[in-house]
């Protein structure tokens, strides 16, 4: 009976590794998808303010919404600790917020698209400015200082 526990535990442990064990560390991808996240972002901005043809933005835009989808998928449990990650344990105990936060930049990106797809400068200011507030409130509660 020990013996199967002790295999039991064996296997869950193995089962749990097994992001790592791939050679995939699920705290590097998500923290190496938000530096590209952060770049288009501040290329979007950069283009916003230059006034030009946003039609431009319509991809950069849609990788946000698409990043905003995958990001829940991006923290699974076992990835709370290791690579200085600055995740809060607040997005493992309350999925449900965090999976929100991620929805309303998704939302937030979503609207950018339409925006830029007709070229309505005033609609995509609004709706950027929605994207930059999805960012700061996930962050204010799930991720450290
Ligand atoms: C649903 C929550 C959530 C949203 C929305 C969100 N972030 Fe984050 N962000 C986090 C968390 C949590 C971390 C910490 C990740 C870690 O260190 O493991 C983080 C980390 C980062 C980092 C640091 C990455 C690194 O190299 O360590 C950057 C840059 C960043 N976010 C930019 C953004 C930008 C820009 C937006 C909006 C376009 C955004 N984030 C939206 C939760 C979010």
């Amino acid at each position: 009976m020990k013996k199967t526990v002790a295999l039991l535990t064996v296997a869950l442990l193995t089962a749990a590794g097994v992001a790592r064990a791939d050679g995939l560390d699920p705290i590097e991808i998500r923290q190496t998808g938000l530096d590209l996240l952060n770049g288009d972002f501040a290329g979007i901005k950069v283009a916003l303010a230059a006034k030009g043809d946003l039609k431009t933005l319509e991809f950069p835009a849609q990788a946000i919404q698409r990043f905003a989808a995958l990001m829940p998928s991006l923290f699974p449990k076992g990835s709370e600790t290791g690579h200085n990650t600055k995740a809060l344990p607040e997005v493992w105990s309350d999925q449900a917020g965090f999976q929100k936060a991620a929805a309303n930049l998704g939302d937030a990106a979503g609207k950018l698209v339409v925006a830029v797809k007709v070229n309505d400068a005033d609609a995509a200011a609004a709706a950027f400015k929605g994207v930059g507030e999805a960012c700061g409130a996930c962050h204010r509660t799930y991720r450290a200082k």
